[in-house]
């Protein structure tokens, strides 16, 4: 398992925003989180990526501890821990986030170098090839501005690649993308899992979903709602909470 979530709560004053969530990842398992609007699945991937503080709960990654709970009280890794932690988790955002002041190579080797002291050289040959499985060798000059939608998510896969983590975390990866490019996303997710990493992703996309997730949570105001393999979950869709949301 290379991701354990145990009893997950946040809030943002006083308002819950995610209650009591646990779920687990498997390593080379693609698990998608779907749900309405609002209902805490970006807070969930910010979580696990250290970018929120959880209010209480356990989040283990790779075997390390990002927080965990003692004595009813939160206690969070360290700074040290922590850099081990970032490592080994990847994190695609929603409008991808690239440095637009960078150039796409920049981009993908500046934490590698800067963050984790990885000699230049190297840095550069690993995001070579990376550009070369997203098919973008050409694009190692240009800037994000000079990129499409899909070009530019390539770029941000390939970036949160760079690091070899064990965990890859995407936030709607579909939503600007045409139908082409969705089943192009699709066969780089299920090359990460292959690759054994862990996917998780986040999407209103259920046929994307559909498409690509082996087990698929879904979750409503902060709670987990139903958790199924994908078949079984397709198949047994009663939860009027769920329909509500699918038609
Ligand atoms: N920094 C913040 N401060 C206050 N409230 C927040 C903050 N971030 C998120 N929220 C609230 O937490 C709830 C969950 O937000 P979140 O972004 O996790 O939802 P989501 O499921 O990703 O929705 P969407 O599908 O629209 O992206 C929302 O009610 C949102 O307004
Ligand atoms: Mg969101």
């Amino acid at each position: 398992m290379v991701l354990q979530v145990d009893g997950l709560n946040k809030s943002f004053g006083d308002k819950a925003v995610l209650k009591d969530v646990s779920f687990q990842l498997n390593t080379g398992e693609i698990l998608a989180i779907i749900g309405p609007s609002g209902a805490g699945k970006t807070t969930i991937l910010r979580c696990i990526n250290g970018l929120e503080k959880s209010d209480k709960g356990t989040i283990k990654i790779d075997g390390a501890y990002l927080c965990r709970d003692h004595n009813n009280k939160i206690t969070y890794a360290t700074s040290e821990e922590m850099k081990f932690i970032r490592k080994r988790i990847g994190l695609v955002f929603q409008n991808y986030n690239l440095f637009p002041h960078m150039s796409v190579m920049e981009n993908i080797i500046e934490a590698p170098i800067n963050a984790f002291g990885i000699p230049k050289v190297e840095a550069e040959d690993k995001a070579l090839e990376l550009l070369n499985i997203m098919g973008l060798t050409d694009k190692r000059d240009s800037y994000p501005f000079e990129l499409s939608g899909g070009q530019k998510q390539r770029v941000a896969i390939a970036r949160a690649c760079a690091l070899n983590p064990k965990i890859m975390c995407l936030d709607e990866p579909t939503s600007a993308l045409d139908p082409e490019l969705r089943e192009g996303i699709a066969n780089i997710i299920e090359d990460l899992a292959k690759d054994n990493m862990g996917v998780l992703i986040i999407t209103h996309d259920m046929a994307f979903a559909e498409r690509v997730a082996h087990k698929i949570i879904f979750m409503e105001d902060g709670k987990i709602i139903k958790e199924d393999s994908k078949d079984d979950f397709f198949n047994n869709l009663k939860d009027e909470r769920i329909k509500r949301f699918i038609t």
